[in-house]
């Protein structure tokens, strides 16, 4: 049963995960429809779950595609290591301890989601706050029948007052000539879940990356003697960190046969990327992080027709501010009795701080 009292399959192993996220018998829009069983209650909204369908459908799918790869224009690579280095700096400047997420994992998310979209300087401050809109089960209950809506008008002001440059005024603008636009709540509804995207996971990932290299200062030295053996580490966390948002919903258009379920029409479809990750028939000691393991490609950013479209683009960005990390806190470990506490009951999990000495 789902938090939402549903009854749903859930994928587990690696193969047949690959297999469930490239069949397109298995449809990501269908989630947004509430006559579906769902995981959590309440039906997404199909700008979160149909964003490409509806962008393919104005002609603005390739724009997107392109302005969330490591080419696209509005943010580069050294603005990216900028940031961390600025944040860092301050952080230092404070004293020799201080929290990584707070400080850094996600005003460094922030402020890099928002120049790549482009939103004003008061989103960016704001745009932190927003790791609550990642709740599901009790808290999202309570939470987000309030908050979805306040952070979409909140949203809406900011699109109003989008400037060049950034994704978000080019679509504005490609959206105009369209032969056949997005309705302008539409075009906010796909802006918001790229920026609450652009946030969570990535300030998520990064404070997961900060606690391994604070937990593992040998791990941390290794990689400040070898920088080469950086985006090696951040593959191997795409797969091992269990703090993505787990699972990928799907609902059956037509009877499908996964491994040996009959999955019906209808069927919801939970595909578990954790699960597929520390799959052991493919990858020895799952539990070990190891940065020299030669493995099968991580699920983290899924597969098929819906791989993530940032993937490339947070890789990229990650080992920016993983360089800029270790070049500034060259003795970067736990502050001493720290203990790490979890954000519960977030579709992305995210360690409530990482008290860090460096
Ligand atoms: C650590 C970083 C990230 C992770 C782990 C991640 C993960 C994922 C996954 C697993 C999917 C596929 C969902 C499915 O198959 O149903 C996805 C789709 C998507 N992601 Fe990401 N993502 C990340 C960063 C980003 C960023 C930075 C953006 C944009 C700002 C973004 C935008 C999208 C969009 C638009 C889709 C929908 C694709 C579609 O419907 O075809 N993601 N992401």
């Amino acid at each position: 049963m789902t938090n939402a009292g549903d009854p749903g399959w859930l994928v587990t192993g690696y193969a047949l995960a690959r297999e469930a996220l490239k069949d397109p018998r298995l449809s990501r829009s269908a989630v947004s429809d509430p006559a579906m069983p769902q995981e959590e209650n309440g039906a997404p909204p199909l700008a979160v779950v149909g964003t490409m369908t509806m962008l393919r459908r104005a002609g603005l799918r390739d724009e997107v595609i392109r302005g969330l790869s490591p080419r696209q224009p509005y943010v580069s690579l050294d603005r990216v290591r900028a940031v961390a280095d600025d944040l860092l700096d301050a952080m230092i400047r404070r004293g020799d301890c201080g929290d990584l997420v707070e400080d850094f994992a996600l005003p460094w998310a922030a402020r890099v989601t928002g120049e790549l979209l482009g939103l004003p300087e008061e989103a960016v401050a704001e745009l932190g706050g927003w790791f609550g809109l990642m709740a599901v089960g009790p808290l999202a209950d309570a939470h987000l029948p309030t908050a979805w809506p306040q952070s979409l008008a909140v949203f809406q002001t900011w699109m109003n007052d989008l400037k060049p440059p950034g994704l978000l005024p080019h679509l504005v603008r490609l959206n105009e000539r369209s032969s056949r636009p997005l309705a302008p709540d539409e075009l906010t509804g796909i802006a918001h879940m790229l920026a609450f995207s652009g946030l969570a996971n990535p300030s998520a990932f990064l404070a997961a990356c900060c606690l391994a290299l604070a937990r593992d200062p040998a791990l941390a030295q290794r990689l400040r003697t070898s920088p080469d053996l950086v985006p090696r580490m951040v593959a191997e966390m795409y797969r091992w960190a269990p703090l993505l948002g787990d699972s990928i919903t799907r609902i059956a258009l037509e009877d499908v046969t996964l491994g040996h379920v009959r999955v019906r029409a209808g069927e919801l479809v939970m595909i578990s990327r954790d699960a597929a990750n520390r799959d052991p028939a493919v990858y020895p000691e799952p539990e070990r992080l190891d940065i020299d393991r030669n493995a099968a490609p991580h699920l983290r950013f899924g597969q098929g027709k819906h791989y993530c479209p940032g993937a490339a683009l947070n890789q990229a960005q990650t080992e920016a501010a993983l360089h800029a990390v270790l070049a500034r806190m060259p003795d970067l470990r736990l502050a001493p009795g720290a203990a790490i506490a979890w954000r519960e009951h977030h579709a992305v999990l995210m360690p409530v701080g990482v008290p860090a000495q460096w």
